[in-house]
């Protein structure tokens, strides 16, 4: 079997579910990682999952990643906005990364508009909640089968 995904979630996202609700739906990341894993399975793929609420552990696993991993899964939160030191891990990738964000970051306050990820990341998932993981996970699936 190839290497498995790697999906990485930034600050905060361990309160998915009791965290601004009305934004970011009822569903934990406990549901999304089950989504992720039931998705990857279907087709063919195994995950790692994680979240950490420290620029560095999230620079560690970009960088595993890259040798560890057949394609990267990433909702930054709150760092992508602000992290070029996650921009510069991400940039020693060699693999696809799909950025995903919950809601949709361009319909909201204006310091979401940008995000240092989307400079390198290979597309862009936002605004579907939680469904938007596994469209992440389905984009990663199609581009890691390309030889
Ligand atoms: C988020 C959007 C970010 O702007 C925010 O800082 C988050 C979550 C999302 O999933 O919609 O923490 O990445």
């Amino acid at each position: 079997m190839s290497k498995p995904i790697f999906v990485l979630n930034g600050p905060n996202l361990n309160l998915l579910g009791v965290r601004e609700p009305h934004i970011y739906g009822h569903e934990t990341l406990e549901d999304v990682r089950v989504r992720c894993e039931s998705r990857a399975r279907a087709l063919g793929h195994d995950i790692v999952f994680r979240q950490s609420n420290h620029e560095g552990d999230l620079i560690d696993w970009v960088q595993a990643a890259r040798t560890e991993a057949c394609g990267l899964v990433l909702n930054p939160a709150g760092y992508g906005h602000t992290s070029i030191a996650l921009l510069d891990a991400l940039k020693s990738l060699d693999i696809p990364i799909v950025e995903c964000h919950l809601s949709n970051p361009a319909a909201r306050e204006s310091f979401r508009h940008h995000t240092y990820v989307s400079l390198v990341a290979t597309g862009v998932v936002c605004g579907f909640g939680p469904a938007g993981y596994e469209l992440a996970i389905e984009a990663v699936c199609g581009l890691a089968a390309k030889p």
